[in-house]
């Protein structure tokens, strides 16, 4: 029904992986990207900044769906306004111009920091676990406001002109690779260690050192030190004082992304199954492996770090993701197909 798919983002990491799966299922593919030549060979190309309105108007004549990628993908290294300018502008743009084609279908990569996460300036708690599609939003950087108001133009090209779509709301993308990396297993037999170990020790002094971080952790992430320009060093070492370095990890920025990755091989099938996939309406969905990054007991995550949070925690089973793909596996039948879990070692 969608024989020639625009992908735009096309020469980036999650780009080049969406390209190949959206091939192998039998479509043309034109990628876009702001760079002059296209890192995919045999694929048409569209050097396009997707900014510039009429280039983006050229670039998706002839094209019967848009797959929307292009975008800075962190707050981290550029500054807010630019962050704005591609995130928001670029898909406005996109959107705009395949309504002007009669175009029926874009699907966009979203971000788990549409509804906050990662780069919050203050702390995130989830509604209930595993976390869903209703979880309230709180972002506070540029970057995941991009991500949010890009959901909500999906929303509104809906009901202005029946184009339907989905937002792919991706945790932290692996790549092929790396999941059975040996950097990654040493990681996380690392954490798991810290954790087994951290548990062995009083409750009163597991509350004590978790009372410690949480208030370094807010405090750090009050000083916008996450942002681009804010020359602001993590602590580490002796400014961690008392607190165990894996214990600031996990409360830093394990605990902010939930412990959840998705490998770029089940994004770009989630992204090609947003295409075919038979449905109406603008959707958010959440797409993560089906087990936590570090196939550790969900329920001890939970009651660890999230001890106010109650609601679902029963339900948790084994190391089963904090976040719910339900939603996906119904409308697209995604599932993960390169699990954390199948390389445990
Ligand atoms: N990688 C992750 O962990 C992750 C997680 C969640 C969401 N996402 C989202 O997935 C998408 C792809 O991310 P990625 O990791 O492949 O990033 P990437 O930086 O590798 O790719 C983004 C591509 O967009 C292109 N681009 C940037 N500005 C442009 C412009 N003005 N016009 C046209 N093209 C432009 C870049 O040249 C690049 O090729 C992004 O929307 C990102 O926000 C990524």
């Amino acid at each position: 029904m969608y024989d020639k798919v625009l992908v735009t983002g096309s020469n980036g990491f999650v780009g080049r992986a969406t390209v190949e799966r959206i091939l192998s299922r039998g479509h043309d593919v034109r990628g876009l990207d702001v760079q002059p030549t296209s890192s995919i060979s045999g694929i048409e190309y569209c050097s396009c900044d997707v900014r510039e309105f009429q280039q983006v108007r050229d670039a998706v004549v002839g094209c019967d769906a848009v797959v929307h990628l292009a975008a800075l993908p962190s707050p981290r290294f550029v500054d807010g306004p630019s962050t704005f300018d591609v995130n928001v502008t670029g898909s406005y743009n996109i959107f705009e111009a395949a309504d002007q084609e009669g175009i029926q279908r874009v699907v966009q990569a979203s971000s788990m920091n549409a509804v906050g996460c990662t780069w919050n300036l203050d702390d995130f708690v989830p509604d209930r676990f595993p976390m869903d599609e209703n979880q309230t939003v709180a972002v506070s950087d540029p970057y995941s406001l991009s991500k949010r108001i890009s959901e909500t133009l999906g929303q509104y090209y809906w009901h202005r002109s029946g184009i339907s779509g989905v937002a792919l709301r991706m945790p932290g993308v692996l790549s092929e690779g790396a999941i059975d990396s040996d950097d990654f297993l040493a990681f996380r037999n690392q954490m798991r260690s810290f954790l087994d170990e951290f548990q062995t020790r009083p409750t009163a002094e597991q509350k004590r050192l978790l009372g410690l971080v949480r208030r370094q952790v807010l405090e750090f992430r009050a000083t916008r030190g996450l942002e681009f320009g804010t020359d602001v060093p993590e602590p580490t070492g002796d400014d961690l004082g008392e607190i165990p370095e894996g214990l600031w990890e996990q409360y830093m920025w394990q605990r902010f992304m939930l412990w959840s990755v998705v490998d770029v091989r089940d994004a770009a099938q989630a992204f090609a199954k947003s295409i075919d996939a038979d449905y109406t309406g603008a959707h958010e969905l959440w797409i993560t492996d089906r087990v936590n990054s570090l196939v550790y007991d969900s329920r001890t995550l939970v009651t660890l770090f999230f001890p106010g949070v109650t609601n679902g925690r029963g339900e948790l089973a084994g190391a089963e993701s904090l976040i719910s793909t339900r939603k996906a596996q119904a409308l697209l039948g995604f599932s993960a197909e390169y699990s954390v879990a199948d390389v445990l070692r």
